[in-house]
């Protein structure tokens, strides 16, 4: 059964409206989870025995895997059903949002929290050109002044994509990290922490739950997203603050952070914008601070089975920046940006929320370990993470 959110901007879908969802989680639990599953015996017992005996060898990447498993049935059709399963997300959210919008609005405008806004900023292309993730619209397509439509379908379709696997209020990968950070560097105490590319802020409010001291900010490019961030944040009563900048041109001075954090962000920006965030991240990290991104594991550290599974989405779920960042050295993005080679950090953790804090503990305590759930949505999931200290 799929949760409400539990904030003041939730909006309720009818009956005939959740049961649609409810289908629709189901049918991405079952893509994810059990045909993902079929689709690799396949691979196991038909393409792989095939590609040995066609080449001596078996494949060396995901590239080799994703050519051999493209004329195989099992593969086209998961991949039909999981495109249209994602483009029916949207469908089983966005006329929800529509209904409530003009209410939903007033409800922003009534406690709007603290957001700065910047007209004159141009959205990316990494934005405008495409529907990241067959996201009608993408991030930043507005319909009405002052409009949250795209906060309001964001932070309502992310439950039904993954059917309640990422916390009570889609909010378990911040928590996730925040604690990690907590309890794997006790004596670190952030003051001044600021997220990029947060979104509607759902990752954003867990450093504020777990760091109180610290002030607390999420930027992103989408006006639509943060106005709707700021007044959620404000619903939880939560002092955290908002606002619309560009990741690569951060409008803060040198050494204003302790943490620049950030989430499922880098894989869906070109290689060279995630170059000039790591170098802005670097330029207002405090000495001492850390930059730490929740994000899909590197190719060069997974199976190449495995790595081909995880590009699906750059082929066939409009996220053209997905493979070429995991065919990045994440340790050489990180020095290339200035960060010291020595002081690359790595974390394979899993998730908070659903986890005895003692068991996380001890999970974090054995150090980065790959394994076949890490950075892969199934019936369970890992989150992955890397960075560096200033
Ligand atoms: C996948 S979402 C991030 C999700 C969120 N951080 C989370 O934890 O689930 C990517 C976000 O990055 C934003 N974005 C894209 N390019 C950006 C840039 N150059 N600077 C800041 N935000 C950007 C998009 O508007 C979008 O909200």
């Amino acid at each position: 059964m799929l949760k409400d959110l539990s904030h003041d901007l939730r909006v309720s879908p009818t009956r005939d409206e959740r049961t649609r969802q409810e289908f629709v989680a189901s049918l991405r639990r079952h893509v994810l989870a059990d045909m993902a599953a079929s689709m690799r015996a396949t691979y196991e017992q038909r393409v792989l025995p095939a590609f040995q005996r066609a080449h001596g060898r078996a494949p060396a990447d995901g590239d080799e895997v994703h050519d051999a498993m493209q004329d195989e049935r099992y593969f086209r059709f998961y991949s039909a059903i999981r495109y249209n399963a994602q483009e029916m997300v949207f469908r089983s959210v966005i006329p929800v949002v529509e209904r409530n919008l003009e209410e939903l609005r007033d409800r922003v405008m009534a406690r709007p929290g603290h957001v700065a806004l910047d007209p004159a900023l141009r959205v990316p292309n990494n934005v405008t050109n495409i529907d990241v993730h067959l996201s009608p619209g993408s991030y930043h397509t507005e319909y009405q002044p002052d409009d949250v439509s795209p906060g309001a379908i964001y932070d309502n379709s992310i439950n039904v994509f993954a059917f309640n696997q990422m916390g009570r209020d889609i909010d378990d990968i911040g928590h996730s990290f925040a604690n990690y950070v907590r309890l794997a560097y006790p004596d670190f105490h952030p003051r001044s922490i600021l997220d990029a590319g947060c979104t509607v802020g759902h990752n954003t409010l867990p450093w504020a739950r777990t760091f109180p001291e610290a002030e607390v900010t999420g930027i992103d490019v989408s006006a639509g997203l943060v106005r709707y961030a700021a007044a959620r944040a404000a619903s939880f009563g939560l002092p955290v603050r908002f606002r619309q900048m560009n990741a690569t041109k951060l409008d803060f001075p040198d050494a204003t952070f302790d943490v620049v954090f950030s989430s499922m962000f880098l894989h869906e920006l070109p290689l060279k914008d995630i170059r000039a965030f790591f170098r802005e991240a670097f330029r207002v990290l405090r000495p001492g601070g850390l930059l730490l991104n929740m994000e899909l594991p590197p190719n060069n550290r997974m199976q190449p089975y495995d790595g081909f599974y995880l590009d699906w989405d750059s082929y066939y779920n409009k996220e053209p920046w997905y493979k070429p960042f995991r065919d990045q050295d994440y340790p050489q993005l990180c020095t290339a940006a200035g960060f010291a080679p020595g002081n690359f950090v790595e974390a394979v953790v899993p998730r908070y929320t659903y986890t005895p804090e003692a068991g996380f503990e001890a999970h974090i305590r054995r150090g980065a370990r790959f394994g076949s759930r890490t950075g892969r949505l199934g019936e369970e999931i890992e989150w992955y993470g890397f960075g560096a200290w200033k």
